[in-house]
C-alpha cells in the first residue's frame, strides 16, 4: 500500500476522446494511482469534451486561436493545469503542436501516444502509409514529448501484425483498441515511481530506459 497520492493528470485533446476515457475509467477503478484532475480541449466541439463531462471530469474548452496565437493557448492551458494542480500532462489525440519553450519547460511531465511504430511513421495518416509500405507489424507508441515533433523518448510500443489485404480501418481499429491498453499501463508506471525523468532521459525500474518496452498483441 502505496502512501504516495494519486497522480494529478491533465488531458489535452482535440478529438473524440477514446484513449482519454479509457485512462479515465483505470483511474476510477482505482488500477492506476491516479486521477485525472482536469480535460482540455482546444475544439469547444469535440465529442471527447462530452464524454469527459458524462463521466464527470473537469473540463475547459480553450478554443485555439491559431498558430500565430499558440503562446496566448499554452499561457491559459498553463493556468488551467497550475490551477487543478496537474503533475503530469497527457496529450491523447490532441490535433496541436506545443512549441519548444512550453515543452522544455516541462520535461519529463507531457506524455504522448502516436499511432505508429516510431520512429517509422511519425505525423499524420500513419495507418495508410504504414499499409502503403508494406508493414507486416505495425502499432502504438508512448513516449515523452520533447520539441521534436513525435521524436521524445520512446517508453511502451504495441504490435500487432498487419493482416493480409487489410483495410485503413480495420488497421486503426485494432491499433487503437491497444492504446487503450498501453497507454494506462505508462501512467500506471508513472504513478507508481517506476517511471522516472532523469538526466534528461527516462528511467524505468531503476535503470535508463534506452529502447522502449515492446509488448505483442494478437487481437
Ligand atoms: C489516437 O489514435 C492516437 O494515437 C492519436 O490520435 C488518436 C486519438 O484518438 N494521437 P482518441 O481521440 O483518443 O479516440
Amino acid at each position: 500500500m502505496s502512501t504516495r497520492g494519486a497522480l494529478r493528470l491533465g488531458i489535452l485533446i482535440s478529438g473524440r476522446g477514446s484513449n482519454m476515457a479509457a485512462i479515465a475509467q483505470h483511474c476510477r477503478a482505482g488500477r492506476l494511482g491516479a486521477e485525472v484532475a482536469l480535460v482540455i480541449s482546444d475544439q469547444p466541439a469535440a465529442a471527447g469534451l462530452e464524454t469527459a463531462r458524462e463521466l464527470g471530469l473537469a473540463t475547459r474548452a480553450i478554443p485555439w486561436p491559431g498558430a500565430a496565437q499558440r503562446s496566448e493557448f499554452e499561457r491559459q492551458a498553463a493556468a488551467a493545469l497550475d490551477a487543478a494542480g496537474v503533475e503530469l500532462i497527457v496529450l491523447a489525440g490532441f490535433m496541436r503542436i506545443l512549441s519548444g519553450p512550453f515543452v522544455t519547460a516541462r520535461a519529463g511531465r507531457i506524455l504522448n501516444i502516436h499511432p505508429s511504430l516510431l520512429p517509422k511513421f511519425p505525423g499524420l495518416h500513419t495507418h495508410r502509409r504504414a499499409l502503403e509500405a508494406g508493414e507486416r507489424a505495425h502499432g502504438a507508441t508512448v513516449h515523452y514529448v520533447t520539441p521534436e515533433l513525435d521524436g521524445g523518448p520512446r517508453l511502451l510500443q504495441s504490435r500487432i501484425a498487419v493482416r493480409p489485404g487489410e483495410s485503413e480501418e480495420s488497421l486503426s481499429a485494432r491499433v487503437q483498441a491497444t492504446e487503450h491498453i498501453i497507454y494506462p499501463k505508462v501512467i500506471g508506471w508513472r504513478a507508481e515511481g517506476r517511471l522516472q525523468w532523469r538526466e534528461e532521459r527516462p528511467w524505468l525500474d531503476g535503470a535508463p530506459l534506452l529502447t522502449p518496452v515492446i509488448e505483442e498483441f494478437d487481437a
